[in-house]
């Protein structure tokens, strides 16, 4: 700033002189003064502009806080909800650990989990003692190797073979074992354990199998007693069939032998006496020649009783004769066509092989008459690799799945037990109206 000299005296010239220097300060300070008054508006306009700012700023920060504060208190419910979900969850799994702990104690079965890697028993409920009978210091003294003490020594690599099937499986499937263990009075019960993968290795291989084994001892006895007694009623049965074809061939060949035998002397007694007749007693004539021609038919009717009871073909010619023969009987008897074929034609069998074939022959033909309406019926025996096929098919109405397995279908039944005490299986089918087929395999010995 320049500054402002004092006024020294009135002279002319000074006070022209001090009124330039004077205008000049004035100018000076005018400029100063417009220098400052810039300066100012400048200043102003900075505040202006700050201010401004420092609004926005203060919006911005506002709109964030509100922002912050909603996000807070959205965690903060969401945390809420969250321990209250994690509260319900810890009550919920106490109550499942629980109810848990509660089947395990009730359930009259065994339960485990069992690692197969390691070998060992990871759990048992604590049932096992009651199941087996073990004290609990000695169930506990077994520990881990609890399935190690008690599985019978054929039965000891049941885990074994769950690792190996439970290696193909998933985890929905359920396995089934049966194993024998060992009961505190030193009996061996059995069981039947339905098992499930409880978890796998990283490498997805079984690692522990969790499985529920009931006591099935008792079940196990039943069923053998059953198949016994089954067995037993399958040989009496087997049994009493020789014995009523004995009775029949015997009976036949009796009927055939003596019976026939007096009837065919009877024949030529009557016809010795006929010879002696005189023209004069033609009424005896008469009678005798009626006579004569009952006692022929009486012979018939011996001949096919005989050969009903048992075809005496069976026994002197072989099956194949029998079949031909009963073949040719029902076709003419019927008027039922019905073709036979055998390969190879001379096909020797057992006598038990062939009874039982010749009597289903007849079942089957009697069936047909009683129920297929059937106007052929086609008929083979051949001889294969898998054993001896006999089929009979006729082109009848067909029988009823219903009828084939029915329990009051005693003639089926009959057929497929024969084939059964044999070691062989009945096939019998239907073709919706194309006729019923039996079938009949019987493994036989090459
Ligand atoms: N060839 C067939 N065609 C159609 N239905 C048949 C045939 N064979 C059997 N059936 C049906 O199967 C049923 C059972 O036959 P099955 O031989 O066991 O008994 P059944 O002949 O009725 O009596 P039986 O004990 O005297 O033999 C018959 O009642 C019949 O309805
Ligand atoms: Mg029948």
């Amino acid at each position: 700033m320049k500054r402002i000299l004092p006024i020294n005296g009135p002279s002319r010239k000074s006070e022209k002189i001090r009124i330039r220097e004077l205008e000049a300060a004035v100018s000076s300070l005018r400029a100063e003064l417009e220098e400052a008054r810039q300066a100012l508006a400048h200043e102003r306009q900075l505040k202006t502009g700050v201010t401004e700012e420092l609004g926005e700023y203060r919006n911005y920060l506002d709109r964030m806080i509100s922002e912050r504060t909603q996000q807070i208190q959205r965690v903060n419910r969401d945390l809420r909800a969250e321990i209250m979900r994690r509260i319900q969850m810890e009550k919920e799994l106490v109550e499942s650990q629980r109810f848990v702990s509660r089947i395990t104690d009730a359930t009259p079965n065994l339960l485990y989990i069992y690692d197969v890697i390691t070998n060992r028993s990871i759990y048992i409920n604590p049932r096992v003692g009651s199941i087996l009978g073990y004290p609990p210091d000695q169930v506990r003294r077994m520990g881990n190797f609890f399935f190690q003490a008690v599985l019978h020594p054929d039965d000891a690599r049941v885990f074994d073979r769950m690792k190996e099937r439970f290696a193909f499986a998933s985890y929905k499937d359920i396995l089934e074992s049966e194993y024998r263990m060992k009961n505190v009075s030193g009996e061996w019960r059995w069981f039947l354990s339905r098992d499930v993968l409880f978890r796998e290795t990283s490498g997805g291989q079984p690692h522990l199998i969790l499985g529920i084994a009931q006591d099935i001892t008792e079940r196990k006895k039943a069923e053998e007693e059953l198949s016994r007694s089954q067995e037993q009623l399958r040989v009496l049965l087997a049994h009493l069939r020789s014995v009523r074809e004995e009775e029949r061939t015997r009976i036949s060949r009796e009927i055939h032998d003596e019976l026939g035998q007096s009837l065919t002397a009877l024949k030529i007694d009557l016809a010795w006496l006929a010879k002696r007749l005189t023209k004069d007693q033609r009424p005896l004539f008469e009678k005798a020649r009626e006579m004569s021609h009952l006692i022929d038919l009486n012979i018939q009717t011996v001949k096919r009783i005989a050969a009903e009871l048992r075809p005496g073909l069976l026994d002197d010619l072989g099956l194949t004769a029998a079949l031909e023969w009963q073949a040719e009987e029902f076709q003419q008897r019927h008027g039922i066509r019905c073709e036979i074929r055998i390969k190879p034609e001379d096909i020797v069998l057992e006598r038990e092989i062939s009874t039982a074939i010749f009597r289903i022959f007849q079942e089957t033909l009697t069936n047909v008459v009683r129920h297929a309406g059937a106007t052929k019926v086609a008929v083979s025996l051949v001889r294969m690799t898998r054993g001896l096929v006999f089929t009979v098919k006729d082109n009848g109405r067909g029988i009823s799945k219903k009828q084939i397995t029915s329990p009051t279908s005693i003639g089926l039944i009959g057929m497929r037990e024969r084939v059964t005490f044999l070691g062989g299986t009945v096939a019998i089918t239907a073709a919706g109206g194309k006729g019923t087929t039996v079938r009949v395999v019987i493994p036989m010995a090459t």
